[in-house]
C-alpha cells in the first residue's frame, strides 16, 4: 500500500453499462488496494447540466451506489461519499472561483463540445456549467490527491485543477494545494453494441441494471460481419462488434474465433451465443448482488453516512488551512 492519496468522482446520471465499467469502476476496484482512495457521487456536478430535474436525483444516486459496490468498490477500503454532504466543496470552489480567469473556463474542450451539441435541448449557458472545471479542481484538492485517474475526457480539466492549484499556492504564499498527477490507466475499449461508442444517448449501452434477459437480447442482436450470410462465407473479426466484445470477455478464444470466422467455420450465431454465456457470466453476479443492494436501503445510507464521516475530516483540515492561507475568517481573524 503506497502512501498517496487517489481520487475519483462519477455524475449520477443514469446507470452504469459496460464502458463506464471497464473505463473506470474496474480501476477503482484495482485502486483500493494500492492507495487511500476516495471516490464520490458527484450529485453537484449532475445539477450543472440537469438543474431543472432533480426529482431523478435520488434514485439515480442509489442506483450509482448499487452499481459501484456491486462492482467491487468496498467501503473498508476506499472511501465513498456525495459530493454535496461535504460542503466544504462548495467553499473551496468559490474561494477558487474569485481568481480562476474566465478564459481557462471558457477555451475548455469539454465547454466548447457540450455548447456546440446539446444547447439546443437544454439551456447550458449558465455560471455553473461554466464553473464545472473550477469545481472538478475543488474536488480534488480538497482531499490533497497526488493521482486521479483519467480518461481522454477528463484529463483537460485535470490540468485547469493543476494549474489552479499552482496559481492559488503562488497568490496566497502557500503550498496547501499540491498538485495533482493524471493516473493513466490501461482501460478496456468496448464498443457499443452497434458498434459505435457505447453511451446512452445512441441507445447502444448494456448496463449492469439491466435484466440478464435484456443483456441476452441485446447480444444476440448485436451487428456481426455484413459479408457473412452464410457460415462458410469468410468473415473479417475486425469490424465485427461481436468480436471486439470477445476481445474483453473471451480473450482465451480470441486467437480460435479469429482463425474459425475468417474461414468460414463458424456462424455468427453461434459465436454470439458463446459471447452472451461469457457476458453473463461477468453481468449475472454483479446484476443479482446490485438487485439485493437496492432492496436494502438502510445499508446504502449507511455507506453515505459513514463516508461522509471520512471526508468531512480530511475536507474541514484542509479548508481550515485554506482560509489561513487566505487570510479569511472569524478563526484567522481571531488569532
Ligand atoms: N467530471 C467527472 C465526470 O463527468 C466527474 C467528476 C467530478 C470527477 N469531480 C471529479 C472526476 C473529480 C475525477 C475527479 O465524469
Ligand atoms: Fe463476428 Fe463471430 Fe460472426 Fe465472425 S463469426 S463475424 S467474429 S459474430
Amino acid at each position: 500500500m503506497e502512501n498517496k492519496i487517489v481520487l475519483s468522482g462519477t455524475r449520477p446520471t443514469g446507470n452504469i453499462h459496460l464502458g463506464n465499467y471497464f473505463g473506470a469502476i474496474e480501476n477503482w476496484v484495482r485502486l483500493q488496494d494500492q492507495y487511500e482512495c476516495y471516490f464520490f457521487i458527484a450529485d453537484w456536478h449532475a445539477l450543472t447540466t440537469g438543474y431543472a430535474e432533480t426529482d431523478v436525483l435520488r434514485k439515480n444516486t442509489l442506483g450509482l451506489l448499487a452499481d459501484i459496490l456491486a462492482s467491487g468498490v468496498d467501503p473498508e477500503k476506499a472511501t465513498i461519499f456525495l459530493q454535496s454532504d461535504i460542503k466544504q466543496h462548495a467553499e473551496l470552489f468559490l474561494l477558487l472561483g474569485m481568481n480562476t480567469p474566465l478564459s481557462w473556463l471558457e477555451r475548455c474542450p469539454t465547454y466548447k463540445d457540450m455548447i456546440a451539441n446539446m444547447s439546443s435541448e437544454k439551456d447550458i449557458m449558465t455560471y455553473g456549467f461554466l464553473g464545472y472545471p473550477a469545481l472538478m479542481a475543488a474536488d480534488i484538492l480538497m482531499y490533497r490527491a497526488n493521482y486521479v485517474p483519467v480518461g481522454e475526457d477528463q484529463s483537460a480539466h485535470l490540468e485547469i485543477t493543476r494549474e489552479l492549484a499552482r496559481r492559488f499556492n503562488f497568490l496566497y504564499k502557500t503550498e496547501v494545494l499540491p498538485e495533482p498527477q493524471p493516473l493513466f490507466t490501461k482501460a478496456k475499449v468496448l464498443p457499443g453494441t452497434d458498434g459505435r461508442k457505447m453511451s446512452k444517448s445512441y441507445g447502444n449501452t448494456i448496463a449492469l441494471a439491466d435484466t440478464p434477459d435484456e443483456v441476452k437480447k441485446k447480444v444476440m442482436g448485436m451487428i456481426t460481419d455484413p459479408a457473412r450470410i452464410r457460415k462458410d462465407d469468410p468473415g473479417h473479426p475486425d469490424i465485427c462488434t461481436v468480436y471486439a466484445f470477445h476481445k474483453v470477455f473471451n480473450e482465451d478464444k480470441v486467437p480460435e474465433i479469429e482463425e474459425q470466422c475468417k474461414g468460414g467455420c463458424i456462424g455468427c450465431v453461434a459465436c454470439k451465443k458463446m459471447l452472451q454465456e461469457k457476458i453473463a457470466e461477468f453481468h449475472t453476479p454483479i446484476y443479482e448482488k446490485r438487485t439485493a443492494l437496492l432492496q436494502d436501503e438502510p445499508k446504502l445510507l449507511d455507506i453515505l453516512r459513514q463516508g461522509r464521516e471520512k471526508a468531512s475530516k480530511k475536507a474541514e483540515e484542509t479548508i481550515r488551512e485554506v482560509r489561513k492561507a487566505v487570510k479569511i475568517g472569524f478563526d484567522t481573524i481571531e488569532e
